[in-house]
């Protein structure tokens, strides 16, 4: 049987300790949110942002777009929040409706305000281990869950399901970072029960529902889950059969109320880390 973290809890926590930080300036950090597009996922995530930053005394704006919006005219509004100083975290939610050039765009986008950590220049400083990137909240959101188990993550066996901008590569990053072997697994891989069987660390992200059962996974392994899908009866669910995995796993996050939430939390915590860098620049 294994201990369940709780992503919702420990979320909580962050959400508290940035309020208490940003209660004692004058005025609040403030974090813009591109949406493009009619994206039913993207619009329930960024609606869920902007709750949790008010929570954490963070102004949150939205602007959106609609999906036939001139690619030049979302490049102004870029450059002009890059130029106001009242504003300290810009994010371009994801998926772009396909007319768009995500890379470009993306780059484009002040690296002192890109607190989602998708600018190439966040990217490299990432892959240097240089303290000074912004890294992608979810990724952030897996080591912090990692952290919680108090393990030592060094030496350790780390398996990477999925390759994404979002998550796959930047947490497969930072788990080298920590001295973990890594392997990235994802579509065309073959072989991954043999992976899972090696892994000490597992962290889910390919969009499979249900797709690794417990008897894939080693005894004991960590078991994070950042896949959000709807089973055949419509339910939440993860890339994980939680209820299989949890009786061989020794740490395991659920869907809902485990990385999710602490995907928010992390990117106000990029955002307060964004503001005191501008703040001291
Ligand atoms: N779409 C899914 N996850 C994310 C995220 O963390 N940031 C952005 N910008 N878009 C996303």
């Amino acid at each position: 049987m294994s201990i369940v973290l709780n992503g919702k809890e420990i979320a909580e926590d962050i959400l508290k300790n940035i309020k208490s930080e940003t209660e004692k300036f004058k005025s609040a950090p403030k974090l813009v949110i591109i949406l493009v597009g009619d994206n039913e996922a993207s619009q329930i995530y960024v609606r869920n942002k902007c709750l949790a930053a008010n929570k954490a005394g963070i102004e949150a704006k939205l602007l959106t777009f609609n999906a036939n919006t001139a690619p030049e005219v979302l490049s102004a509004q870029i450059e002009q929040l890059n130029a106001d100083q009242n504003v300290h975290g810009i994010i371009i939610q994801l998926p772009l409706p396909p007319a768009f050039d995500a890379d470009a765009l993306l780059s484009q986008v002040n690296p002192l305000k890109d607190v989602d950590g998708f600018h190439p220049l966040n990217a490299g400083l990432l892959q240097n281990n240089n303290p000074a990137a912004f890294a992608p909240a979810t990724a952030r959101a897996v080591m912090t869950l990692l952290e919680k188990t108090g393990i030592n993550l060094s030496g350790k066996n780390a398996l990477v399901i999925g390759r994404s901008r979002i998550v796959g590569k930047p947490v497969a990053q930072m788990l080298l970072n920590k001295n973990c072997t890594v392997t990235i697994a994802h579509s065309k891989t073959l072989g991954l029960p043999y992976l899972l069987q090696n892994a000490d660390i597992v962290v889910a992200a390919c969009g499979q529902p249900k797709m690794i059962k417990g008897n894939m996974i080693k005894k004991g392994a960590v078991v994070i889950d950042v896949g959000i899908n709807r089973d055949s009866e419509g339910k939440l669910c993860g890339d994980v059969d939680f209820e299989t995995a949890k009786d061989v796993a020794s740490f395991i996050t659920p869907v809902p109320k485990g990385v999710g939430p602490m995907t928010i939390a992390l990117l106000l915590q990029n955002t307060l880390d964004a503001y005191l860098k501008q703040k001291h620049a």
